[in-house]
Parts: C-alpha cells; sequence; structure tokens
C-alpha cells in the first residue's frame, strides 16, 4: 500500500511531505484503534512456533520438551508419513520447485494433469481441477458457474471461503438455518423462480465435527430440481467406507474413504466437491472442484483463481499424489484413526465429559464458559498436551470447547495420556466432579 514514492514524500520536507506524513500518522491511529478493539474483545490470536515437522509429537518454541499435538487436521498422520516426504522429494528433483506461471501460460505439468485423473478416480467423478488451496476452489466455483438469475442456498454454519466463494457471485442467496431442513425445504420453494439452485453445505462442519443430512439434502434437491454441492475438507480420505458411523450406507464399499457422500451413500446424488490436499491428504496445501467434466471444463475458462494464480508446486503435487495412492492401497490407516477417536470420545465420555458431533476425528470437548475452556488449554499444554479452546465468537455463546483432533498416527498411550490430562485439570477448575 506505502509505495517508495509516497514513502519517499514522507519522509520529505515541505508540504508534500507533510501531507504524507499526516496519511502516515493517521493510518498509523487507524491500525491502533483496529488491533486494539480485536484485542479488547478477547479475540486476539497468537501463533505458536513449531520448530520441528507436524505429527502428534511436536516440539513448540518457548515449551521445553515435546509436546502431544491434538489440534492439527493431520486425521490420517501422512503431513509427515516417509513415503509422502520422499514422492514429494522425488517430484522437487524431477520437475523443479515451481512453475512461474498459471496452468494456462505455461503451468501445466504432466503430473498436475496425473493428479486432476487421479482425483476424479478417487470420488469416481468426470473430472478435477486443482486449485492453490481450497479456499480458492470455493472463490472460484460459485462466480463462474451462477448467474443473476440463479440462487444458492447455504447452510448458515458453512465455512468461511464458501461464504467468500457465494459472496462473489451475482446469484440469488438464501442462507438456511444449520442443518435445518425444514428451513432448508422453505428456501428451496422460494427459490423456484430461479433458473438454477444450488445448495452448498460443509460435509463434515469443523467447530462442531457434526455432519450434514446429506440424505435429507438430496432428497430436497431431487425433489425441487436443485443440485448439490459439498465441501469436503474434514471429510475427504477418512469418511465413508471404513469408518464406523451410525448411519452409514449398507452400500458404502471399497477401499477408500472418499467422504461423506459415500458414508450417506449419496454419491451419484451429489453434483459438486470440493476438498482440500491440506488436511488429510498429505496436509501440504491445494484445493480441487471435482464433478461433471462440462463444469470442470467451464471452471479452467473462468474461475478467477485458477486463471490468475501460479501453478500448484511439483512437490505439493507429488506428496498428494501419493496420499492418494496410500488411500487407494490399503485402509489400515483411516481404520486406525476410527478406532483412536472410538477410543478417545468412550473414555472420555466414561469419565464425565460431553463430546459433541457424530463419530468424527473432530472431537469438541464441550465446556460452556469461554473462561473455563481457555484456562483448561492452557493447563493441558503445562502437562505437554496442545489442545485449543474455542469460545465466542468462533462459537455460539456459552457453548465454549477445547477442540480435539486425534490422528492415525496417536498412538493409543498418546490419546490415554490426553484423556488422563484432562480428568486432571478438569478436576482442578470443576468441570468433573
Ligand atoms: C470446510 C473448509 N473449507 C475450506 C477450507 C480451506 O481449505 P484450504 O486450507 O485448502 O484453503 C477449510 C480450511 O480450513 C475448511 O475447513
Amino acid at each position: 500500500m506505502w509505495t517508495g514514492r509516497v514513502l519517499r514524500a514522507a519522509l520529505s520536507e515541505g508540504p508534500r511531505g507533510r501531507r504524507a506524513q499526516s496519511a502516515l500518522a493517521q493510518l498509523r491511529g487507524l491500525l491502533e484503534e483496529e488491533l486494539e478493539g480485536i484485542r479488547g474483545a478477547g479475540t486476539w490470536k497468537s501463533e505458536r512456533v513449531i520448530t520441528s515437522r507436524q505429527g502428534p509429537r511436536i516440539h513448540v518454541d518457548g515449551v521445553p520438551g515435546g509436546i502431544l499435538n491434538f489440534c492439527a487436521n493431520n486425521y490420517l498422520g501422512l503431513s509427515s508419513h516417509p513415503e509422502v516426504i520422499q514422492a514429494g522429494l522425488q517430484a522437487l528433483e524431477e520437475f523443479g520447485a515451481g512453475l512461474s506461471s498459471v496452468r494456462f501460460i505455461c503451468g501445466t505439468q504432466s503430473i498436475h494433469k496425473d493428479l486432476e485423473a487421479k482425483i476424479a478416480l478417487f470420488h469416481q467423478r468426470e473430472d478435477a481441477i486443482l486449485y492453490p488451496s481450497c479456499f480458492d476452489a470455493n472463490a472460484g466455483l460459485f462466480e463462474a458457474l451462477l448467474t443473476p438469475e440463479d440462487a444458492v442456498l447455504s447452510d448458515e454454519l458453512n465455512h468461511a471461503s464458501i461464504i467468500d466463494g457465494i459472496r462473489l457471485c451475482k446469484a440469488h442467496k438464501y442462507r438456511y438455518h444449520h442443518l435445518d431442513m425444514t428451513d432448508l425445504e422453505a428456501k428451496l420453494q422460494e427459490a423456484q423462480k430461479h433458473r438454477l439452485r444450488l445448495v452448498a453445505t460443509d460435509g463434515a462442519f469443523s467447530m462442531d465435527g457434526d455432519i450434514a443430512p446429506l440424505r435429507e439434502i438430496c432428497r430436497l434437491a431431487s425433489q425441487y430440481g436443485a443440485l448439490v454441492f459439498v465441501d469436503e475438507c474434514h471429510a475427504t480420505g477418512f469418511l465413508g467406507s471404513t469408518g464406523r458411523w451410525e448411519h452409514m450406507a449398507p452400500e458404502a464399499s471399497g477401499l477408500a474413504s472418499k467422504g461423506t457422500d459415500e458414508l450417506l451413500g449419496v454419491m451419484d446424488q451429489v453434483t459438486i466437491i470440493n476438498s482440500t490436499l491440506g488436511k488429510a491428504l498429505g496436509g501440504a496445501s491445494g484445493g480441487y472442484t471435482t464433478g461433471p467434466g462440462l463444469l470442470v471444463s467451464l471452471l479452467r475458462q473462468r474461475a478467477r483463481p485458477y486463471l490468475f494464480s501460479n501453478s500448484l508446486p511439483p512437490a505439493v503435487i507429488g506428496c498428494a499424489s501419493k496420499a492418494l495412492d496410500l488411500l487407494m492401497d490399503s485402509n489400515t490407516i483411516v481404520q486406525s484413526m476410527a478406532a483412536k477417536t472410538q477410543r478417545f470420545r468412550s473414555k472420555m465420555e466414561a469419565a464425565g465429559f460431553t463430546i459433541s458431533g457424530a463419530n468424527h476425528p473432530i472431537c469438541p470437548v464441550m465446556l460452556g464458559d469461554a473462561r473455563l475452556a481457555s484456562c483448561m488449554a492452557d493447563d493441558m499444554l503445562k502437562r505437554g498436551i496442545f489442545v485449543i479452546g474455542f469460545s465466542y465468537p468462533v462459537v455460539p455463546k456459552g457453548k465454549a470447547r477445547i477442540r480435539v483432533q486425534i490422528s492415525a498416527v496417536h498412538s493409543e498411550e498418546d490419546i490415554d495420556r490426553c484423556v488422563e490430562a484432562f480428568v486432571e485439570v478438569g478436576r482442578l477448575h470443576g468441570a468433573l466432579p
């Protein structure tokens, strides 16, 4: 924002210099006020600096010794899997550090095409398109697809990137209450006047670990002539055929766990899936849309984050590609994650805690009070366990919680240590009798 010319002017004497200096002073005042407001609201986010690889045990700057990490989206532990790292190194060697180009100019390598084909195969869709992130996939989709003649119906608790993506498009916008099918139906009735209707939802919601009722959503979509879009960032690779789920579709089968559409038996009814390579699929970065071939062709022509941002680097492609291979070869990693999730949830519930959500590796330990959640999270860290407390405005008032995320690479001892620490800290703070 402050170009060299403005800075030079600000440093110079004379009326131009004085005007520029006062503009800088004004900006400084505004920024200080804004930052103070964030601090005052208690929503300041500080970052802990990790000095090791991502994994179940990490080293954090300023905290002596290793700590047990229960707050990464590293559900399958592939972020530091030796074969994933090796594949990244190999792609780096063979294809270089990066493309210095967007895809359509000279940024498409064979590995980009191969990974897109692999993603489509994994999800059993016609085609797929890669983006620098799933945030970008969500930013690119709605604007490219929907016109002012169309409508989009979005769950009120959808991820910020879906909300922002929808903001960018000119379609009519309807927001239905979280998971509320009566409200969605009312909104679908209202939206009958539009050309296309697209229902947009997270597959699994990250704050509560709850799962969208995709069967009901797809039934309503079919009744009211709507398309269904699902963001599968917290589901791809580990929900589906191998999890143990109350509502699991009997036909869910195969090795790889594709996501909530497979879990709930509606793979053929969900039209568009966006997901990330930055969580279960190796954890590097990148996102994608997978769905009908014609839609993917349109996105390659129109989606702005695809057209105007650099290609994913080869090492990232190599890692994600290997992660998908591992998941398509065997379901043992997913089963291990599911078993550890079960272990944590049942031990915590037996100890007297309330764990919200479906049987997801996101395990929110519900505490209610914001201060309690924050103090307990601090005390967990003193016992070598890294967990994060969430409170208003990230979650509704009175629903503060500590969100624990289980990974396939946690050992059973890690899980038990975490539960023991929770019990100790919970008693200390009166959260348990
Ligand atoms: C539901 C959901 N959608 C989209 C994103 C964005 O994914 P990425 O990190 O690939 O941009 C996230 C990441 O936090 C997410 O949780």
